[in-house]
């Protein structure tokens, strides 16, 4: 099977050229200006973006979590994500406590096998090194291509993990070519702050964003950054939403230690006014992180743009409000955590920063896709357009206009962050490894079609 895509503008990290792209089987095979090749299916892109297909490296598919399971599961969310012009993801495999590390990849493919539409990975969600896995067992997990360990800071018997297993993980991650990840909030002070809201009888969903200030991220992500270094380990900080995790990293950045962070989207758009939506609408902005306060969404905005931040993922974690948030209706600390995205993200980004000025075409393809792929191992088989990468490509009007509706999205969550924003650029077309997968509005391909991708280690390349 070949596909011709005709006449686009082809966008990548650096380049942004009027040219058509040839692919041949699963793979990219040509790209040039008027090229004389006959193709079983050509896409006209004329007045189109040819756009590397989008990788979001911050995912919970069918997560247990709160009291209760993510709604959307592999194929539900992979579905909203290949609608979204997002082509491959990583979601988090957790070790429950107990369990061994392979066990919890084999628990986590398990979901996605037969399920998937889209290209995934994973990076395993280290809880516990006393009663279930063991360093040793930790290290293995690079050779099934799933080169990057996750620590929680926060939330307290559950998944936080003390500095010691912080410490060790990265010592380890720095002798396996694993990336060592954060999630930076102090959960012990959480955990004071959260108990002190509930015994005085501070119930509402704002009481969320209050008990998570915004030093307790600055301290973390601070801390983690040091303990990175000490142990030798390159350091990806999720979810930064304020200035004091930004100054954090930029600080480590400006020292050229191996430190990167993301921010999400939802951390431009939303804040805490937002928890105060009546009829327990808070709750739909209740995450970890929390919202924050208007101011730190310039600075989000600057650190993208400036490189102190070098991605922007979603967090999809979505509960609905009306059954699974609601268990949370008479108490803040009830509530699941998480929101959805995965749909959302391109459309918002691309309006919100390329339209209105805030980054560039070239800087939005880095972060959406190229700097994802690079810093977990899917380059250059991922996050480019260029002869031999998979044909993870996304066909993009970027002067569609489009209304984001929860009603008129594909995953299974009843409501959106943005319900009602209107936005100019949509995807038309999204190709996975040289298939088409959404065209005119339709899912063109069965569950079963995504495939896990192996990755490579850290700062080495995928062919
Ligand atoms: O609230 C969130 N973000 N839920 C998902 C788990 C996490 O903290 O990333
Ligand atoms: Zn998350």
């Amino acid at each position: 099977m070949s596909v011709l895509i005709k006449g686009g503008r082809v966008v990548t990290a650096a380049d942004s050229t009027v040219a058509d792209v040839f692919v041949e089987g699963e793979r990219v095979s040509l790209v040039g200006t008027s090229l004389d090749v006959e193709a079983d299916h050509v896409i006209d892109a004329t007045g189109k973006l040819v756009l590397p297909g989008a990788i979001d490296p911050h995912t919970h598919l069918d997560m247990p979590f709160g009291g209760t399971v993510t709604i959307d599961d592999f194929t539900s969310g992979q579905t909203a994500a290949a609608f979204g012009g997002t082509t491959c993801h990583i979601d988090f495999a957790i070790q429950s406590r107990g369990q061994s590390f392979s066990a919890a990849i084999d628990e986590w493919s398990a979901k996605a096998l037969g399920s998937a539409v889209i290209d995934y990975g994973f990076h395993i969600i280290v809880t516990d090194l006393e009663e279930g896995g063991t360093l040793e067992e930790l290290a293995l997990l690079p050779d099934r291509g799933v080169t990057s360990y996750k620590m929680l800071m926060a939330y307290k018997g559950v998944f936080l993990v003390d500095d010691e297993t912080l410490f060790e993980v990265m010592q380890l991650a720095s002798r396996t070519g694993a990336l060592a990840m954060i999630h930076g909030e102090n959960g012990e002070v959480i955990d004071v702050l959260v108990k002190q809201a509930v015994a005085a009888g501070n119930l509402a969903p704002r009481y969320h964003a209050l008990t998570r200030p915004p030093e307790l991220e600055g301290e973390a992500t601070n801390r983690a950054i040091q303990i990175a270094h000490l142990a030798g380990a390159p350091l990806y900080v999720v979810h930064v939403t304020c200035k004091e995790a930004v100054d954090a990293i930029a600080a480590a950045r400006a020292k050229h230690w191996d430190v990167w962070g993301e921010t999400c989207t939802q951390y431009f758009f939303v804040d805490i006014t937002d928890l105060d939506e009546p009829d327990f609408g808070g709750a739909k902005y209740v995450f970890s992180p929390p919202v924050r306060d208007k101011s730190n969404q310039p600075v989000l905005w600057d650190a993208v743009r400036t490189d102190v931040l070098s991605a922007i993922s979603t967090d999809h974690c979505a509960f609905l409000l009306d059954g699974q948030k609601t268990l949370g209706r008479d108490d803040f600390s009830k509530i699941p955590n998480g929101a959805p995205g995965l749909e959302e993200r391109l459309k918002m980004i691309h309006h919100f920063g390329v339209n209105e000025g805030r980054i560039t075409l070239n800087r939005m393809v880095e972060v959406l896709s190229t700097n994802p792929a690079k810093l977990f191992g899917l380059y250059p088989r991922k996050g480019t357009i260029a002869p031999g990468s998979d044909a993870d490509i996304v066909v993009f009007d970027p002067n569609r206009k489009t209304t984001l509706s929860a009603a008129t999205m594909h995953g299974n969550q009843d409501y959106t962050l943005y319900e009602g924003t209107e936005v100019t650029g949509d995807v038309d077309v999204t190709l996975i490894r040289g298939t088409v997968v959404v065209e005119d509005g339709e899912l063109k391909v069965e569950p079963g079609f995504g495939q896990f991708v192996k990755r490579a280690r850290f700062g080495e390349q995928l062919l």
